[in-house]
Order: structure tokens, then C-alpha cells, then sequence
């Protein structure tokens, strides 16, 4: 099945032209703490195995979708206030979304952009902006879809976009049809005012390798990627305990055992993917060091060299003193 098609079933019988003039929405960026490595099926961002992130509250995209003016040769996108041209990468992949519920081959978008996220906070703002648009679009032609088929109108622009649309803890399920109808994410009920998370940046340099080449050449080609879904599927078991009990011990250990299990994964792939840098080993050091001193800290990593931290607020002043210049995010704020 292709994205167009995923998106036919979830739009039948609903409005395919404008409603109103314009809508307006946002959606948070969000962390995982079981990670999303690896497609079933890269049309569709279908995972091979289910994922859970945290929120990050009001760090996150703010969307307004139009229509452009009647004859625009091209859809018309600004990205925190800047016009872009439209072979740039973001108007391209926003371009290639719209055109999954483009009412016509001619109508245009006009798409402005604002992202919340420091820039250098390193966060990814890609779930951020995908689930906002795929909110604007369902307020643009009115289509009033259920939360679950949102979540999977935001995946077919990025997979971590499934787990962008609520706050605080959510879980994205893999599912099994071929379809995707399946696969959406859906929110925790579970609120822990207390954590805190911390964005470190280490390298603000272009990744090596992005989410997408990297996850098909890990599924193809790493020698133990068939143990990986079991693996998640275990510890967001665990994760479930420790949200439960609000227990940051066991939450931190988790994630962070499998943010490090996603990296072995990356780096026994062939070619070696590799987002480590020098200064990312020295900072997790310093956070072990920290661990062993005491203080209750875990960090996890995407695909890139930075790290963000798991605490809680007990622990923000101490955090604060090893990691001077980390943006801290309280996520039930
Ligand atoms: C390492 O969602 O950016 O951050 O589906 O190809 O758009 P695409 O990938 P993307 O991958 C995110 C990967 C990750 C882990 C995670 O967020 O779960």
C-alpha cells in the first residue's frame, strides 16, 4: 500500500476541499525511551516494534496551513519567520506530505512554520512538526479524525510524528497490518510532575547519517537486529513498572540501557553507524561518574552525539552544576 493510499482509507467519505480560510495548531516534540529503529514497511513508517516517548510540554512546532493565492507556481512555506526556497529539505518533505491530501495537482499550500525548540537544544523537530501539520490539516477541510487516526495521518510524515500528538508519556504500537491501521500511538494516563529532562549539546554538526537510511540498513544488515523487538517489547514493559511507581531508577536504567542497545544495533550495522563523538564518551562518563557519587542522573540519545538526561527536580541544581549549558525541560509542567 502506498502513503496515498493509507491516507484514502483514513479520509473516506470525508471533506477533500478547504472548510475554513486557515488553521492553526501545535504539537510537542517528544524523547523516546524505548527507541523506534527499524521499518516493516518504509512507505507507511511502520515500525517493527512498538516505542515510548515522553512529551516535551511547550517545546515544539506551531503550524498555520492556507491555501496559497490561486496560481502560486509552488506551495509557499516559512520556517520560523524565513520564506524558504522550495528545493530546500524541509519544503521538500513538507511538499511530498501535502501531496498525500493535495485536493488538486495545482491547489497549493501556503505553510507557516515556528518551532519552539531552541535550535540549540538538539532536539529533533520533525515529530513536532509533522504532528502539528497533520492537526492543521484536519482543521483546514474539517475532517474531524478520531485522535488514533491522526497519530497515523502524523506517521506517514515521520514515524516519531505518531507519538507527537498528546502530552506526557505515550506509547506508539506497532501493530501488525499491512495497512498501518494499526499502528498509532496513544497517550499514558500517568503524570509525573517530578521528572525532568535535560538536553546537553555536544556537536551541533550535520548528522553522518539520517533516521531513515540508517533504520534500513541496520534492518538489512545487523547481525543481531531480529533480537531487537524483543527487546523493546521487555523494556517497555519495564518502563510501564517504573512510570507506575515513579520509580526514576528503574526509568532512567531502562531507557538508557536502551538508548545504548539502539546504538550497538547502529554500530554493528554494515557500513557502521556511528553518532558517537569524543565529547559524547566524555559526557557520559561524567554522568556514571555522577551516578556512582550519588546523584540519581541517566541520560539517552538519538541519532546524533548529544545526550538529554533523565532526573528528577530534586536533582535539577546538581544536574545544573555538571551540565552548565543543558536546557531543562520539565515535561508536566
Ligand atoms: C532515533 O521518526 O525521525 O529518534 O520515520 O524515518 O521519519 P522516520 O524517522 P524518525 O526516527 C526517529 C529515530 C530515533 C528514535 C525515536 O525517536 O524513537
Amino acid at each position: 500500500m502506498t502513503a496515498r493510499e493509507a491516507v484514502e482509507t483514513l479520509l473516506a467519505g470525508r471533506p477533500r476541499t478547504p472548510a475554513v480560510p486557515f488553521a492553526e495548531s501545535y504539537a510537542p516534540a517528544n524523547i523516546a525511551l524505548a527507541k523506534y529503529w527499524g521499518k516493516r514497511d518504509e512507505a507507511l513508517n511502520l515500525p517493527t516494534a512498538s516505542s515510548l516517548s515522553i512529551s516535551l510540554g511547550d517545546l515544539g512546532s506551531h503550524v498555520r496551513l492556507a491555501p496559497a493565492p490561486e496560481g502560486a507556481p509552488t506551495d509557499t512555506i516559512t520556517l520560523n519567520g524565513a520564506p524558504l526556497s522550495p528545493d530546500t529539505p524541509f519544503a521538500r518533505r513538507a511538499s511530498a506530505y501535502f501531496d498525500l491530501f493535495r485536493p488538486s495537482p495545482s491547489f497549493r499550500f501556503d505553510l507557516q512554520a515556528r518551532n519552539t525548540i531552541p535550535t540549540a537544544a538538539g532536539f529533533a523537530s520533525s515529530a513536532s512538526g509533522f504532528a502539528a501539520l497533520a492537526k492543521a490539516a484536519d482543521a483546514l477541510f474539517g475532517w474531524n479524525l478520531p485522535r488514533q487516526s491522526l497519530s497515523i495521518l502524523a506517521r506517514l510524515g515521520s514515524g516519531s510524528a505518531a507519538r507527537s500528538l498528546a502530552d506526557g508519556f505515550v506509547e506508539w504500537h506497532a501493530g501488525e497490518r499491512s495497512d498501518g491501521m494499526d499502528s498509532f500511538a496513544t497517550p499514558l494516563p500517568d503524570r509525573w510532575p517530578a521528572l525532568r529532562i535535560g538536553a546537553c549539546v555536544l556537536s551541533s554538526a550535520e548528522k553522518p547519517v539520517g533516521s531513515r537510511d540508517g533504520m534500513r540498513r541496520s534492518v538489512r544488515t545487523c547481525p543481531f537486529y531480529s533480537s531487537w523487538p524483543d527487546l523493546v517489547a521487555r523494556d517497555i514493559a519495564t518502563l510501564h513498572d517504573a512510570i507506575a511507581a515513579r520509580d526514576i531508577a528503574l526509568l532512567g536504567a531502562t531507557a538508557e540501557s536502551n538508548c545504548l542497545a539502539m546504538h550497538s544495533l547502529m554500530m554493528a550495522t554494515r557500513p557502521p553507524i556511528l553518532y558517537f563523538l569524543p565529547e559524547t564518551l566524555t559526557a557520559i562518563r561524567a554522568v556514571w561518574a555522577a551516578r556512582a557519587d550519588g546523584l540519581p542522573v541517566w541520560f539517552t540519545m538519538d541519532a546524533g552525539p548529544n545526550l538529554k538526561l533523565l532526573f528528577e527536580s530534586s536533582s535539577e541544581s546538581s544536574v545544573r552544576a555538571l551540565f552548565p549549558t543543558a536546557t531543562i525541560v520539565s515535561p508536566f509542567a
